[in-house]
């Protein structure tokens, strides 16, 4: 809308005294008055100069009547309040045009205190209209930046949780920033960019948040797993995707992550046993940077590979256990893993 258009009235009669009358009044209440004598002309008006705060329209002119005319600019100026002019035996034709969204009418012959208050009550009710509208909108908005930020502050907690749990435990401290580190730069060869990038990194970090609910005893137990343990501990997988669930319903590659980090390529993972490509793209890129890891640092239950012994095994695992493109972009990620390890 134009700047000057704040203060201006559109008048469309066939009449150009009636024009000239209700332009003369319309001034003297401040407003700058532009005049059209009948729909078509109006419109053509309103196209070319924009939309107009305030329209006074007659019902009865040639070409396209107010009635037409105020169909049309509702449609397209609905801001625009329309006070439609009628004659006594129009009463029923000015009902209509309520109906259809003009804001009040007068009756011919028009009373010059009557339009005054009518041009006084049209504008200000438009104005409340439009504050209205702005205060909901900016209401909207606030509410979406809080929401946001609610979240994002619960979030900051969850990762304060998870460092916390690895903290507790030598053998499985730093494993989640350095799985986020691997999984993102295998993501990026991957061709992950922006907002899908930043969803892996943030799932990798917190891909076993759900450990918060296993036992400690079971999570820390030397040796093997009994088939007990082995079903509580698998648990993880959903417990975290539960926790994450209510903050991060938006942002479901997270929660795939989360959920799917230990299926198998070959359909022998948990906890859906999904295999290939129906497992998530993002926890098959977890699911190598997590083993990786986890072969590659000391757990309570083995002692550690070498950086050759893991490479061997996720070469020996791509295709069953892993995804081998994801693989395949893990070692194009970290090319020199043999000689330089990531864990020495
Ligand atoms: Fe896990």
């Amino acid at each position: 809308m134009p700047a000057s258009a704040a203060a201006r009235c559109l008048l469309v009669d066939d009449d150009p005294q009636v024009r000239s009358v209700l332009a003369r009044l319309i001034e003297g209440q401040g407003l700058q008055c532009v005049q059209a004598s009948n729909g078509a002309e109006a419109l053509a008006l309103l196209a070319e100069q924009g939309e107009v705060p305030l329209c006074i329209t007659d019902i009865y002119m040639p070409q396209l009547d107010g009635v037409g005319f105020l169909r049309e600019a509702r449609q397209r100026y609905p801001d625009m309040a329309v006070i439609m002019l009628t004659g006594v035996a129009e009463v029923a034709t000015a009902v209509e045009c309520l109906q259809m969204g003009a804001m009040d009418y007068i009756s011919k012959p028009v009373m010059l205190d009557e339009v005054r208050m009518r041009v006084a009550n049209a504008l200000e009710k438009r104005n409340l209209v439009l504050q209205n509208r702005f205060y909901q909108l900016s209401l909207e908005s606030r509410v979406r930046e809080l929401d946001h930020r609610n979240k994002q502050s619960l979030l900051n907690g969850v990762e304060m949780l998870v460092f916390a749990l690895e903290a507790k435990d030598a053998y499985t401290s730093g494993h989640s920033l350095r799985v986020k580190e691997f999984a993102t730069r295998t993501a990026v060869q991957l061709g992950f960019t922006g907002e899908h990038l930043a969803q892996i990194e943030l799932g990798s970090k917190l891909h076993d948040i759900g450990k918060i609910g296993i036992r400690e005893t079971v999570l820390n137990k030397p040796g093997g797993l009994s088939p007990d343990e082995f079903e509580h501990i698998k648990l993880h997988t959903v417990l975290g995707e539960r926790i994450l669930q209510p903050f991060l319903a938006e942002q479901p590659p997270v929660l795939r992550i989360v959920r799917s980090h230990h299926e198998r390529w070959d359909g022998t993972g948990f906890p859906d046993g999904t295999a290939g490509e129906v497992i998530p793209i993002e926890a098959r890129i977890v699911a190598v940077a997590d083993a990786y890891d986890a072969m590659t640092t000391n757990r309570a239950y083995r002692p550690p590979r070498n950086a050759v012994g893991a490479i061997e095994e996720l070469r020996l695992g791509a295709g069953s256990h892993f995804d081998p493109e994801v693989v395949a972009a893990f070692f194009r990620a970290y090319p020199d893993l043999a000689t330089h390890p990531l864990h020495a």
